[in-house]
């Protein structure tokens, strides 16, 4: 029997290219650079299976590009960049590789959560220039953790493993908002607060974190409306999507000190970074580095190779979005 086609967008973790190569007829992206639009419109009446990453648009005009592609394997666990509606026409099954990547995307909120709190990326930046005069009383003051309240955007698996972080390493206090209440074991481990209402959660949040999925539905909702109901002097950490934020509203908020600092390692145009925050000291701005860690990534490979392997043998994908 012929062995599956399937085109991989970016360079894997060499393990998952190995057994992606022994198992089907693999091409993969060698340049690494993001293949353009037209490449993968005509990739979709080439291969058997698609398997993109976040740095790819799979819309429409790519999806109707070709009829061969059955299956769209995407390496990551958010999917807003693919246009699920157009694929379900086309009966293109799409899959994403969730859970693998809930302890490192965590880890980064955290990272930015202190960075900010603390003021690391200023005391780096000044130390590098030359500028650090030395230890004093008032140096680089930055804000405590113990007894402030995290509030989290989206209880999913990544905004409680984040809370979990927060909770039992820092001594914060839980609160979140979502579509629905938590089980009552995370409820309990975490004596989380529960706001169905997202204004009512940014009012009482020290740090407000960002964990729900992009697209059209969650598209700019902290904007300078939901901003101006957050704490003076409060957070914002975002490893979800940059189109929750308008990042204008966020940029005059950081400005005008309404919130004394940001973290960032998402953007809305990937690679582009807001250029109104990068002249401004209080925001850390990562470039989206929420699950690179080598066994994470290793994971994430694996978990999309299953979802290859499952559809081959015309078995139930493990991982289906739609
Ligand atoms: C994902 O999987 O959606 C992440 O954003 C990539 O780290």
């Amino acid at each position: 029997m012929a062995r599956l086609k399937v085109l991989v967008t970016r360079r894997w973790p060499a393990r998952v290219e190995q057994r992606m190569a022994e198992l089907f007829d693999v091409t993969i992206n060698e340049g690494d650079q993001p293949m353009s639009q037209e490449a993968l419109a005509s990739a979709m009446a080439d291969y058997d299976v698609l398997c993109p990453t976040v740095s790819d648009r799979i819309d429409a005009a790519v999806i109707n590009g070709g009829d061969r592609v059955r299956l769209i394997a995407n390496y990551g666990v958010g999917f807003d960049h693919i246009d699920r509606a157009a694929a379900a026409a086309k009966g293109i099954a799409v899959t994403n590789t969730p859970g693998v990547l809930t302890d490192a995307t965590a880890d980064i909120a955290l990272t930015l959560l202190l960075m900010a709190t603390r003021r690391a990326g200023e005391g780096e930046r000044e130390l590098r220039a030359g500028q650090w005069s030395g230890w004093r009383p008032t140096h680089l003051i930055g804000s405590a953790l113990k007894g402030k309240v995290l509030g989290c955007v989206g209880f999913g698996r990544i905004g409680i493993a984040t809370a979990q972080r927060a909770h039992h390493g820092f001594g914060m206090k839980v609160a979140y908002y979502g579509r629905r209440e938590c089980d009552e074991a995370t409820r309990a481990e975490l004596d989380a607060h529960f706001y169905p209402d997202l204004n009512d959660l940014l009012r009482v949040s020290d740090v407000v974190s960002l964990h729900a999925p992009g697209g059209a539905e969650t598209a700019n909702m902290i904007d300078a409306r939901a901003i101006a109901m957050m704490k003076p002097g409060s957070y914002l950490i975002n490893t979800a999507r940059g189109t929750l934020v308008d990042h204008a509203a966020l940029a005059d908020a950081l400005k005008s000190g309404h919130l004394a600092g940001a973290g960032l390692d998402v953007y809305p145009a990937e690679p582009n970074v807001p250029k109104e925050l990068l002249g401004l000291e209080n925001v850390v701005l990562l470039p989206h580095l929420g699950s690179a860690n080598a066994e994470t990534r290793e994971a994430m490979g694996f978990c999309s190779l299953a979802n290859v392997e499952a559809f081959a043998k015309g078995a139930s994908l493990p991982n289906p979005v739609s």
